[in-house]
This record gives structure tokens, C-alpha cells and sequence, in this order.
């Protein structure tokens, strides 16, 4: 199980770093570019399946149920974010580009700082 964990957690990592790359290199075109969908679903898809995996052993180093459901919420705004911006981009400002990229190392310090 560890080695499906490590993958999924690496295919974890790279969907957000999709996510934040191509939001803060359009910040001032301002327009979401073509592979965050996809990057943001991949992301979301390995959260949850990572989450499964990692609270279903005895592990006592097992995430909390707390934080997990915080990174759940703002990873959810986040995806909201992207599905609409990507289909009405005349939405999209600098403003919600940032909201995207702020929410996402958001999630990524909630991840890494909360143990
Ligand atoms: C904007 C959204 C998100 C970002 C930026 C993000 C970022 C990260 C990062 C940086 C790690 C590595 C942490 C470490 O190994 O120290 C990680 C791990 C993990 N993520 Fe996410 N994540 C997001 C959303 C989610 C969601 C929605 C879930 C599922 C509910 C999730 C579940 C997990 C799990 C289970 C791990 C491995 C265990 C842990 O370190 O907590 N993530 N995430």
C-alpha cells in the first residue's frame, strides 16, 4: 500500500503545482490556462483516494479528520473557482486568479504546517 500512497501523493502534489503554475503565469493576461482543469481534478481525485488510504490504517501518525476536512472545503472552492472560470472566462480577473493561487498555498501550509 505504501507504494500506491507514494504515487498517489506524487500525482497529489504535481495537480496543485499545476494548478498554482498556471494561475500565477496568467495573472496578468488574466485567464486560466488550459491544463488547471485538469490539474485541479487530478489533485482532487488523489486528495480524497489519499485521505481514504491514509485513515484507514491503525497509523498513529494518520492525518486528522479536521484538518482533512478543512483541505476538503478550500480545495472545493478552489475546483468551483476553476470549473466556472473556465467556462465564462470573461469572469476572470487578476483578483480571482489570486483567489485561486491564495487558496492553494493556503492548502499547501494547512497540509504541510498542521500535524
Ligand atoms: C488546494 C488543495 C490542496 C493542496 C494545495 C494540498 C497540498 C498537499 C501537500 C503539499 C501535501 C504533502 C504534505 C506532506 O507530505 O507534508 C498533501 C498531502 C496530502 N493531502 Fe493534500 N492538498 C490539497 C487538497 C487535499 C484534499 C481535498 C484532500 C482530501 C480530503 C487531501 C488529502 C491529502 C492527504 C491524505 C495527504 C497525505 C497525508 C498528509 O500529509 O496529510 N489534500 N497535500
Amino acid at each position: 500500500m505504501d507504494i500506491v500512497f507514494g504515487i498517489l501523493l506524487v500525482l497529489h502534489l504535481l495537480g496543485w503545482a499545476v494548478v498554482l503554475g498556471g494561475t500565477v503565469v496568467n495573472l496578468r493576461t488574466p485567464a486560466i490556462a488550459k491544463g488547471v482543469l485538469h490539474g485541479v481534478l487530478t489533485a482532487l481525485v488523489t486528495g480524497i483516494a489519499l485521505a481514504g488510504i491514509a485513515s484507514s490504517g491503525s497509523d498513529d501518525d494518520a492525518p486528522s479528520p479536521a484538518k482533512l476536512a478543512v483541505k476538503l472545503v478550500v480545495a472545493l472552492v478552489v475546483t468551483g473557482l476553476v470549473v466556472v472560470g473556465t467556462r465564462r472566462p470573461e469572469k476572470v480577473t487578476t483578483g480571482y486568479l489570486g483567489a485561486i493561487a491564495g487558496l492553494t498555498v493556503t492548502n499547501v501550509a494547512v497540509a504541510v504546517l498542521w500535524r
